[in-house]
């Protein structure tokens, strides 16, 4: 595993959003409130990209289909007529000295 540092700390705050390329992965780092998650930038349902969808309370509401997922486990929320089994990857951030960033296999 590896350190990919993302963003100094200071730059977070409520409403930030960055995508970030990483190891072959696409990343969505974002803050609400006091909350920072990081997560796949892309929609378990159909691939969408999910930078541009709703956050609240520990959710993102895609902007294709609104389908809900947790930002903390990925799962589906029933929100909606569309059902979905997979869930959104979701990434535990890690801290190195000012840095924010993720730990990740060099390749996916
Ligand atoms: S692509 Fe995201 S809800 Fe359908």
């Amino acid at each position: 595993m590896k350190f990919y540092p993302l963003e100094k700390l200071h730059c977070l705050q409520h409403g930030y959003r960055k995508t970030f390329s990483v190891a072959g992965r696409n990343l969505l780092l974002l803050q609400d409130e006091d909350q920072t998650y990081l997560i796949e930038n892309r929609c378990p349902h159909q691939g969408a990209p999910l930078e541009k969808g709703l956050v609240k309370n520990g959710t993102i509401v895609c902007p294709y289909h609104r389908l809900a997922f947790s930002l903390y486990d990925g799962k589906h929320i029933n929100n909606s007529s569309y059902s979905c089994q997979k869930s959104l990857s979701c990434y535990k951030p890690r801290y190195q000295d000012n840095l924010i960033g993720v730990l990740l296999d060099e390749s996916p």
